[in-house]
């Protein structure tokens, strides 16, 4: 198990919130659903959306610049953008469909760590 940062505290995170943090200089999306809490990414692999801007229904979080939706559970695309037809097929073969990176959670008090990348 690897090291774990402090990046938040349980009372500034209400339940189905996110918000962007930093950890080491890195742009990282905090999420809270229930009593659970979840650490990916901030930037989407499309073309760089600021996913913490996005939607966050359940555990999927929409990016705010072309709908492309991740399950913050495990990081898999759940949609590639939200165009349809030629477009999607473009899209596609631009940029093909990438997960984004999660990383580990725990809670500690009122402390929220995220377990550093390797
Ligand atoms: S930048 Fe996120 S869907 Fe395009």
């Amino acid at each position: 198990m690897g090291d774990y940062v402090e990046v938040s505290s349980v009372s500034e995170l209400p339940d189905g919130v996110m918000k962007k943090v930093s950890m080491e200089g890195k742009q990282v999306l905090l999420a809270r659903v229930g009593n659970d809490y979840y650490a990916a990414d901030n930037l989407c692999p499309h073309l760089r959306g600021s996913l913490s801007e996005g939607r966050l229904e359940g555990t999927v979080v929409t990016c705010p610049r072309h709908g492309s939706q991740f399950d913050l559970k495990d990081g898999h695309v759940v949609r590639w953008t939200e165009w349809s037809g030629i477009k999607q097929s473009l899209a596609r073969t631009f940029k093909s469909p990438r997960p984004i990176k999660t990383y580990e959670v725990k809670v500690e008090g009122d402390k929220i760590l995220v377990e550093k990348p390797e």
